[in-house]
């Protein structure tokens, strides 16, 4: 396991657009019995309601949607390029099924009781301040809904204070 230290929101330096998008991060819930993570490309960060947040969609049929919604808690990792096949894996594959943690081997650390993976570069603990689904009526783009959910399958978007930054 490695060793991480925590860090302040002056010294995170970070392209959101490259970071998320692009390399991608692992949301991860549960507890120290328990913990899923799956891979995610959609999100961000940014300031509401006074605090440091970080915001996630999270399709209905998610396996760590369960943990998120049990917890009101969850880590984002940020793995480097190099563990790309792993994060293809675990986002093809359903925690709900198998245990994808453990075939893809990488491993589950705790902060303060939440599970993150270790082999992320950096770490951001959450903690859920609102939960709002995503619904047919609020498009105003109507084609979203055509492309997005032909199976119902709609996301719910959560916003989370960004409680602590890990760094190695
Ligand atoms: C690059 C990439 C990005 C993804 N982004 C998201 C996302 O933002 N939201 C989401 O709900 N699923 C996303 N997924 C799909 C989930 O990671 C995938 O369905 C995963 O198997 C769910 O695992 P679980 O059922 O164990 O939670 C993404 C998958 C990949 C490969």
């Amino acid at each position: 396991m490695h060793s991480f230290q925590e860090v302040g929101f002056a010294q995170m330096e970070v392209n959101p657009f490259k970071m998320i998008g692009q390399d991608w991060m692992l949301v991860t819930a549960g507890n120290e019995e328990k913990a899923n993570t799956m891979t995610a490309s959609w999100g961000g960060v940014g300031v509401i309601w006074g605090r440091n947040v970080a915001y996630i969609f999270i399709r209905d049929s998610r396996f760590t949607k369960e943990f998120i919604d049990r917890e009101g808690k969850f880590s984002l990792s940020f793995p480097e390029e190099k563990f790309r096949k792993e994060m293809k894996f675990l986002g093809a594959v359903s925690g709900r099924n198998e245990d994808k943690i453990k075939e893809a081997g990488v491993h589950v650390g705790y902060h303060k009781g939440v599970p993150y993976i270790d082999e992320g570069s950096m770490i951001l603990i959450c903690r859920v301040m609102s939960k709002t689904p995503i619904t047919r009526d609020q498009f105003i783009d109507s084609s979203l809904d055509g492309i997005w959910y032909t199976d119902q399958d709609y996301h719910t978007m959560y916003i989370a204070e960004i409680t602590d930054i890990l760094a190695r």
